[in-house]
């Protein structure tokens, strides 16, 4: 049933409509027709004489709308009684324009929506200053990623690596203060100076009917994409039907100014395409609304029926979220017979190691990408709790220190996550064995702390959610091809909104060496432990001995931490360093480094510093550091 709604999706996509194209150079005096999408859902106006009647009624209600029943640009309306034959529509104006720009949009946008998509029961249509959507079932706050168009002006950066970091920054902010604008507009702009002669120019925007949390998770989808359409462009737009992201290096959304004139932004919808990944992605997500409602529906049921076990298993991410978080990323999924084919049918020579919650599988798609496809080993139901969190959690983070989500699959009692795959294997392969620890020279090892400090950091403070990992450990770092190092498995992750910082459990789950004092005694949990396990990983990759397995031939420290301490005490960091290491290393790092690590092991949970206090301490050795309190002695040599 899955390939066969594949095939009709992809068979509509072609013939379905995603066309648009842009007008450049001329002064935004009336609205601009971006793109449209009917999905296939054609119906006989004189069979359905009544659904045909609705739309007309509600189409022509919008062109009746005055300025004091709009006042934030958005309506919304619906025409029928019997919900056979109920209408659902709303438009939206851009958050800047004036309301005669946003009622000549929204006319023009009725004409071309009656053209282009006549007796369809679902459409939408794109205008640079507004869209226009219509459906037979409601949509009415609630977020609709299932399909997206995007947009990029074909010139490139001259500076990508100044643009870039500035274009991140400023998404990040406007999109949160666009996610939390409380009734009113969800919208945001903003715009910085990119060199002396450019200027960067962005915005978001969310139907305000979403909740912050709904309008955050769109615009992270949205963020996630624009790399892969619009990577090292001057300009790109993802546009989803509940949200949409643009950045430009003219100003675009004062329509009092012209467009600065630069070359025409040849701005073009990706045509689908079943040889790309990300296209094939695309098309799929287009019409998979019957298997996302299924999905959806699934995820509800395990919701509620989390909510009657909830007394015994008091643990999980609703309570952190209000239940909110069921925000699975539909265009994720993937066919099960496709990854059976790229792991020959999960062969056991695949099998390339154990993860969190059942073996790993490395695999080849058709067109030569590997992938690693986590295969939850029992229905258990711990297990697939896990495994839903994994998904909420990555699918909505994206950062080059942090694993990437490809997609997930499940089909009857096949639960699988499909990753990039990394060739390295983890860090722990490297840190702990003679042979590989020659491989793990200085600079690869200071490379190694500062990515993991910067996707920690990401966790917690920057991805919109705070996220805490609960379980970094040497094992749960995978290294790329450059030795780049990637935090995986957030299985045991919990997200926060961020106001909330701590939480505590009954079921203390981690490991051993890693834990904070106050996390293993008594389940208190916070940003602050996943800095103490980020300081013990600092200190095993400095000493490259492992912390729960600490042997020290004079026998006067018990475990990495307090030798570490000792060793810094007295005068004599340098013999914490692996000699493996040899005489190639730079002082000022290594000492930087085992204080840092120093640190963040200090049993004082307030005393540790947060990531974003360990990024800076990294970026400038001239810092004076507090000096380090005695760490906790709990960390024994058992295992
Ligand atoms: C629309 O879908 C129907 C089946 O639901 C199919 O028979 C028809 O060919 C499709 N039309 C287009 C234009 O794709
Ligand atoms: C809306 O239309 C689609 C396609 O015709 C149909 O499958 C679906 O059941 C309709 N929904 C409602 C609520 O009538
Ligand atoms: C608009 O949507 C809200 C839900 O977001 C709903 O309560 C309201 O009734 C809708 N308005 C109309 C006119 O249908
Ligand atoms: C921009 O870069 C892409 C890929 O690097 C290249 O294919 C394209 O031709 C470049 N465009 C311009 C206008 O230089
Ligand atoms: C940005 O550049 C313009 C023109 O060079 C200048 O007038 C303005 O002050 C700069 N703004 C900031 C915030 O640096």
């Amino acid at each position: 049933m899955m390939t066969a709604l594949n095939k009709i999706s992809r068979n509509i996509l072609f013939l379905c409509c995603i066309l648009g194209f842009f007008i450049f150079g001329k002064r935004v005096t009336s609205s601009t027709f971006a793109a449209y999408h009917c999905q296939n859902t054609t119906y006989n106006p004189r069979t359905n004489s009544a659904y045909h009647a609705n739309l007309n009624i509600l189409l022509d209600s919008f062109s009746s709308i005055n300025a004091t029943n709009t006042d934030n640009g958005f309506f919304n309306s619906t025409a029928g009684r019997d919900i056979s034959n109920k209408v659902y529509g709303l438009f939206l104006c851009r958050g800047d324009v004036s309301n005669d720009v946003c009622k000549q949009c929204v006319a023009d946008a009725r004409t071309k929506i009656r053209q282009q998509c006549s007796y369809e029961k679902t459409a939408i249509v794109w205008y640079n200053e507004c869209f226009l959507r219509y459906s037979n079932e409601s949509i009415f706050s609630r977020r609709d990623t299932s399909y997206w168009i995007t947009f990029w002006n074909t010139n490139n950066v001259t500076q990508p690596d100044l643009f870039n970091p500035l274009l991140e920054n400023l998404m990040n902010e406007i999109t949160t203060q666009a996610a939390n604008e409380g009734s009113g507009k969800k919208f945001a702009t903003g715009d910085a100076n990119f060199s002396a002669f450019q200027r960067l120019y962005t915005l978001a925007q969310c139907t305000p009917d979403l909740s912050s949390f709904e309008c955050m998770t769109c615009f992270s989808n949205a963020m996630s994409l624009l790399p892969s359409c619009c990577h090292n462009r001057q300009g790109g737009q993802v546009v989803y039907p509940s949200c949409n992201v643009r950045y430009e290096v003219y100003k675009f959304y004062d329509s009092t100014v012209t467009p600065a004139p630069l070359p025409t932004p040849n701005i073009i919808p990706p045509l689908p395409r079943s040889s790309s990944p990300e296209k094939g992605r695309n098309s799929r997500a287009v019409v998979i609304a019957p298997i996302i409602v299924s999905v959806l529906l699934f995820f509800v049921a395990l919701f509620f029926l989390r909510r009657r076990f909830s007394k015994k298993i008091n643990d999980g991410v609703e309570e952190a979220t209000g239940g909110n978080e069921v925000s699975n990323e539909e265009s994720l999924q993937c066919n099960l017979s496709d990854i059976q084919v790229a792991t020959n049918n999960f062969a056991a020579g695949n099998r390339i190691g154990e993860g969190g919650f059942g073996p790993v599988y490395k695999g080849t798609l058709p067109n030569g990408e590997e992938i690693a496809v986590k295969r939850l080993s029992s229905s258990s139901f711990q297990g697939f709790q896990e495994f839903r969190n994994e998904i909420v959690l990555v699918a909505n983070l994206h950062h080059r220190n942090l694993v990437r989500l490809l997609g997930y699959c499940f089909q009857g009692e096949e639960k699988l996550l499909i990753y990039e795959f990394l060739p390295n294997k983890s860090l722990d392969y490297f840190l702990f064995d003679p042979e590989q620890q020659l491989l793990l020279d200085w600079s690869i090892r200071y490379k190694i702390i500062s990515g993991l400090a910067r996707g920690l950091l990401y966790l917690h403070e920057d991805s919109q959610l705070r996220i805490i990992h609960r379980d970094l450990k040497a094992s749960n770092v995978l290294l790329d091809g450059n030795m780049n190092p990637k935090i995986t498995d957030f299985g045991l992750a919990r997200l926060f909104l961020v106001d909330q910082s701590e939480g505590s459990t009954s079921k203390i789950a981690g490991t051993y060496g890693y834990m904070a004092p106050e996390y293993a005694m008594r389940g208190q949990f916070s940003v602050k432990s996943d800095v103490f396990s980020f300081g013990v990983l600092v200190l095993e990759i400095i000493s490259g001995k492992r912390n729960n397995n600490f042997h020290e031939s004079d026998g006067s420290a018990e475990d990495l931490l307090s030798y570490a301490w000792k060793q810094w005490r007295d005068g004599m960091p340098f013999a914490l360093l692996d000699p493996k290491i040899g005489d190639s290393y730079v002082r000022n790092e290594v000492i930087q480094c085992i204080h840092i690590g120093l640190l963040c092991v200090q049993e004082d949970a307030e005393q540790r510093p947060n990531m974003a206090s360990v990024v800076l301490m990294l970026s400038s050795y001239s810092a004076t550091l507090p000096a380090p309190n005695n760490p906790p002695f709990l960390c024994h040599s058992t295992t």
